[in-house]
């Protein structure tokens, strides 16, 4: 039977294992395709580097050539960004090539287009490793649960925000070190701000909430803050409460009375303290979990390697060997779905809890009067200490649940107290309501 050819543009940290793993394993590929997969050409951006274990005789620059050759079936965009990785996976799709992306930036971005583009011209787009590295994700939302009501995603999806706040919670090592090493270990993004400022995580959670809610979700839609503001106050306070600090993208229905789909969709990436009883407390280094709750499922775990070259190229040979099935059995994948057009609502609206610490004048009648701040905006204490004394006095509390905007706007009243000297830390708080 008639080999098919492969174009994979872009051989860096993810490219580089692809290529690896379709070599090695071509024998078993092969036979769980039916055919066998060639590798047609690699697109780079400099022929002079040196790459181990990749045939110089495919590499080339002409990407665009590349992917409109009549001798390419599939084509896989590991290289990230905008352009021209768009234009190429468009042009591919127009073309009649079957397309695998592990691109989560452009789809957050502009999946409206490539999915567009898909359906117009009948391609296949499969992006598994997009989110969550190794771990299998996409399809069992695409796929295994779509005929349940999924209510929340949640999880920790960015394995170099991770491992920087592990080893800050673990060494004590300083923020810039632990990032030196997740970029040293191939985690990290080609700009590192996108790990750490929350962007990777927050393109990650549109995905995720676009498969399980079935409504489109931009990365524009996702409210983000990264993790550059945790400061080692932030984890002393959290080891304090037994808690730790994880960056958390969280996707949820907001309910209705009146409509079982809900009110409209709160996504969301920032940092929270979370109880060191917690499964997520105790994913460690670069690994990603997501929590998974639908109704009829109940609550389902995927927990696994998020980052790095091989792990990620896992989940990309499992996109190829699905779009060349595809292709040999002249059927297609599942098209995007998004009918249910359930509105993006603000942050404002979400229900969260804070953990917040003043540090505050050491006398009589201040505790009454941080408390009706917290009543002025009808938020409700869970629980109140002291820690420290004189001029060392701060304030501990953690709310119950209250609407976000309503927990900022105490936030802001309490920053005018005269008795408030400063806003020590705030943090949400999730995993023990
Ligand atoms: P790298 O930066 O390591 O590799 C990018 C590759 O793209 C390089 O080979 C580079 O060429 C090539 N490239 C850049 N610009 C062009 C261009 N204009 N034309 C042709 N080739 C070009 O990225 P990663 O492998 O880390 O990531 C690739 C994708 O996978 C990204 O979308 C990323 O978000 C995603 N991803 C990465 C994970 C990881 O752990 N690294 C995990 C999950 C997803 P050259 O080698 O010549 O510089
Ligand atoms: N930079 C990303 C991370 C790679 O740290 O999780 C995986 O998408």
């Amino acid at each position: 039977m008639t080999a098919l050819r492969v174009a994979l543009l872009g051989c860096g940290t993810v490219g580089t294992e692809v290529v690896r793993l379709l070599r090695e394993q071509a024998d078993d590929l092969a036979a769980r395709v039916g055919v066998p997969l060639e590798l047609a050409g690699i697109a780079v951006r400099r022929l002079d580097k040196r790459r181990e274990g990749v045939p110089a005789e495919l590499l080339t620059t002409d990407a665009m050539g590349l992917v409109t050759s009549d001798d390419v079936d599939i084509v896989v965009e590991v290289i990230g960004g905008f352009e021209p990785a768009r234009g190429l996976l468009l042009a591919a799709m127009k073309a009649g090539k079957s397309v695998v992306t592990a691109n989560k930036a452009l789809l957050a971005e502009d999946g409206a287009t490539l999915f567009g583009a898909a359906r117009e011209y009948g391609a296949d787009i499969y992006y598994e490793a997009s989110v969550a590295g190794a771990i299998p994700l996409l399809r069992p939302l695409r796929e295994s649960l779509v005929g349940d009501h999924v209510h929340r995603v949640m999880g920790i999806v960015n394995g170099t925000t991770n491992y920087i706040l592990d080893q800050m919670d673990t060494s004590g090592a300083g923020f810039a070190e632990a990032l030196n090493e997740a970029q040293a270990l191939g985690y990290a993004e080609a700009d590192p701000t996108a790990d750490v400022e929350g962007f990777d995580a927050a393109a990650k959670a549109a995905i995720l909430a676009q498969l399980a809610f079935h409504t489109r979700v931009t990365a524009a839609g996702v409210h983000r803050e990264g993790i550059a503001d945790v400061t080692s106050a932030d984890i002393a306070s959290a080891k304090a409460m037994g808690c730790v600090v994880k960056l958390l993208a969280i996707c949820e229905r907001v309910p209705s009375e009146e409509h079982r789909a809900g009110r409209g969709v709160s996504v969301r990436v920032h940092p929270v303290m979370i109880p060191r009883s917690h499964p997520l407390a105790s994913v460690r280094e670069a690994y990603n979990a997501v929590f998974v709750e639908a109704e009829s499922a109940g609550s389902l775990m995927f927990y696994g390697a998020g980052a790095g070259g091989a792990p990620t190229a896992s989940a990309v040979l499992g996109d190829i060997v699905a779009v060349a099935r595809n292709r040999v059995y002249g059927a297609r994948g599942p098209a995007e779905s998004t009918y249910a057009e359930l509105p993006v609502l603000p942050m404002a609206d979400t229900v969260t809890r804070y953990h917040v610490a003043l540090d505050v004048a050491d006398r009589s009648g201040v505790l009454a009067r941080v408390a009706d701040a917290f009543a002025e905006k009808d938020v409700s204490i869970q629980a109140v200490r002291q820690e420290g004394h004189g001029d060392e006095a701060q304030l501990v509390i953690v709310t119950h649940r209250a609407p976000d905007g309503a927990l900022s706007a105490t936030i802001e009243r309490l920053r005018d107290l005269e008795i408030v000297r400063a806003v020590a830390s705030v943090m949400r708080v999730e995993g023990d309501d």
